[in-house]
């Protein structure tokens, strides 16, 4: 079951099992990626973000109907909830769904009534909704008012896709939009970017935390800003690894973050991917770091505490 968390960095389309994949197929009359599950695992070998990207949006493309939304989150939520995730904030990517011909409704309403329903497992979820860094800031805008019927069913923007050569800087303005409609603000920075990129995003997208920021421990500037400001990373042991970002579990500087005094959670990116669900990452940085239990329970604490959760269940929940 694993020590009850909060997991705050997930894309549900990376919660995709490659079963999955072949069902939605075979259900929409859509060709599948691939001529088997073992052939399509067999390629989840990357070499970098846009390698593991490339392979990530090609098998999206099953995901046409408000029903196979709901599936995938259905899906995810039921095994969360058995490794003891017991709130999850969830990233989704509609302007890669839009550009297919799929409803905003579809992807937001399949979601969360897949949300709704996982409440008797014990878990909730909100929704993030993430704008494409690598594609023009127009269509985020555009992204962004087509959800404007359904923000109560969302609880914040992220950033994320493709990172080296996208700063947040050309994202301030549709962040400024967001906030304005009561929308909370968190990006993706410092996974393969630079740690110049995690200021922008404090700075200028006025993020309240930080997706990844692993590079930011290249800046001791940073790193003392971030631990004075107490700014959330959402740190994602498996996927550094899978992407190459880390050489080795044994290597992550989870470890050294939290000795700096840095507010770190514990997360799974894109769990049908990357090798493991919450619990597993978890398990992981407790093997491979020699984590203490007290080091387990401060990263539990600081995942309900990082939440977007009102502050009475917070206090529930840790
Ligand atoms: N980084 C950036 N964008 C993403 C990721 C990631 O790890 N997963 C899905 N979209
Ligand atoms: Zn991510």
């Amino acid at each position: 079951m694993g020590v009850p968390k909060a997991e705050l960095h997930v894309h549900i389309e990376g919660t995709l099992e490659p079963e999955l994949v072949f069902d939605l197929a075979r259900r929409n009359g859509v060709p599948a990626p691939a001529g088997s599950v073992e052939e399509l695992r067999a390629r989840y070998m990357f070499t970098g973000l846009r390698s593991f990207l490339d392979v990530y949006y090609a098998n999206m493309a099953v995901l046409r109907t408000g029903q196979d939304f709901h599936d995938l989150a259905a899906a995810y939520l039921a095994r969360a909830a058995e490794q003891g995730v017991r709130h999850a904030e969830v990233f989704f990517d509609p302007q890669a769904h839009l550009a297919r011909g799929v409803s905003m409704g579809a992807v937001v309403e399949g979601l969360a009534g897949a949300a709704d329903e996982a409440r008797h497992l014990g878990i909730s979820a909100d929704l993030i909704l993430c704008f494409l860094r690598d594609e023009p800031a127009e269509s985020a805008a555009e992204a962004l008012r087509l959800a404007e019927p359904f923000l109560d069913r969302i609880v914040a923007v992220g950033l994320d896709s493709a990172e080296a050569g996208y700063p947040p800087a050309a994202f301030a303005e549709v962040f400024a939009t967001a906030r304005a409609m009561g929308l909370r603000a968190v990006a993706h920075a410092g996974e393969e970017g630079p740690p110049e990129y995690v200021r922008e995003a404090l700075d200028l997208l006025r993020v309240e935390r930080v997706d990844h920021g692993i590079r930011s421990l290249e800046d001791p500037a940073l790193v003392a800003r971030l631990r004075d400001e107490q700014v959330p990373l959402t740190v994602c042991p498996l996927s550094n690894v899978r992407l190459g970002l880390v050489d080795a579990i044994t290597d992550h500087p989870l470890a050294r973050m939290l000795e700096e005094g840095l507010l770190a959670t514990v997360n799974s990116d894109d769990p049908a991917y990357f090798g493991g669900y919450a619990g597993d990452n978890f398990a992981a940085v407790r093997s491979g770091l020699g984590l203490s239990d007290s080091d387990l329970r401060l990263l539990a604490a600081n995942s309900f505490e990082a939440s977007f959760l009102p502050e009475d269940r917070k206090t529930d929940l840790i």
